[in-house]
């Protein structure tokens, strides 16, 4: 028996659109300004940035954000792409919403060294658990390291399955990607596991895509395994004042750390930047410089 769950009926992002421009999240600086609450020099953060080196906007759009207001003086503008944009959000808000963590519990982190990696290793390092936790490189394994991971390993030449059945059972998985490391998360789950649900990177450009393919169910009713799909959107308001009362002091004061970056300049490289996330082949979080801002 095998189950399949599919998220492509609703769809979280529409196709992009030829003839159109790429939309997604972005930094940006006010060029010039209209409205009196706005001023020139002011940066902002979030959703609906378009590729383009500058843009007009007629309102502020749901999803973004003054850094003036929420960030911190000093951190480096990409820092709102990573820890303090949406995946620094999500697994903070997911992690306090469905991890339920118990001192000396184990988790596993996959894309261990993703923006949101990152943040949840921290998490549950702080919570006091054994953290088992993967990235495609050794490189991002070394990183791991750095952020006090236990077990620490590089997917593409290590077997999952085996690292999970020699360090767990686990009690908490942060799921990132899906596909086979899932299934082997469940089939190495504690009684009472908690799985996180936060993305497929694995299956993101499958026939199908969007779509969760659990391969023995039997293991989630014997050990009454909880599964929860976590919608940014959902879960962020009701955490991100504290998110923001905490997170950029503590990444100022470096007492958090960020995601390794791979930053990359100039519009014309964001369509193989794109594709290189999608297979896998950045060094850290992908972001591309679109425009400098001047330097007086
Ligand atoms: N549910 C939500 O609301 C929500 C919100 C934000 C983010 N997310 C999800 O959270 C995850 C991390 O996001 P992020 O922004 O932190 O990502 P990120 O920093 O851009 O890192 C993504 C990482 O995924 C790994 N990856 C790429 N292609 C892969 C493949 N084919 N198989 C396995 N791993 C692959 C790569 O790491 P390795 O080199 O280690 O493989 C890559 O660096 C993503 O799945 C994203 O969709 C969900």
């Amino acid at each position: 028996m095998s189950l399949l769950i599919r998220r492509d009926i609703w769809v979280l992002k529409p196709a992009f659109e030829i003839g159109q421009p790429l939309a997604g999240y972005g930094v940006g600086v006010v060029l010039r300004s209209d409205n009196s609450d706005v001023v020139v020099g002011q940066h902002l953060h979030g959703r609906g940035f378009i590729f383009e080196q500058y843009f007009v906007l007629l309102s502020l759009p749901l999803g973004m954000y003054f850094i003036d207001k929420h960030g911190h003086p000093g951190l480096p503008l990409t820092t709102y792409l990573g820890a303090l944009g949406v995946p620094g959000k999500t697994a903070w808000a997911g992690w306090k919403d469905f991890a339920s963590s118990k001192k000396g519990e184990t988790v596993f982190v996959s894309s261990g060294a993703s923006a949101v990696g990152t943040m949840v290793i921290q998490l549950a390092k702080l919570d006091g658990l054994k953290i088992i936790a993967s990235a495609g490189s050794e490189e991002k394994v070394e990183f791991l390291r750095k952020l006090g991971v236990d077990v620490a390993f590089n997917y593409k030449t290590v077997d999952t399955r085996g690292v999970l059945e020699r360090e767990g059972p686990i009690d908490i998985y942060w799921d990132s990607v899906a596909g086979e490391t899932f299934n082997a998360a469940i089939d190495n789950a504690a009684a009472g596991a908690r799985f996180l649900e936060c993305g497929q990177m694995t299956t993101l450009n499958s026939v199908g895509s969007h779509a969760l393919t659990i391969n023995n169910p039997m293991p989630i009713f014997g050990k009454s395994v909880s599964i929860h799909f976590i919608s940014s959107f959902v879960i962020i308001p009701k955490h991100v004042e504290e998110f923001y009362r905490v997170v950029p002091a503590a990444l100022s004061a470096g007492t958090l750390l960020r995601s390794p970056e791979d930053v990359r300049h100039g519009l014309e490289c964001v369509g193989e930047m794109i594709r290189a996330v999608q297979s896998g082949e950045t060094k850290g979080k992908a972001m591309v410089v679109v425009g400098e801002e001047a330097q007086d």
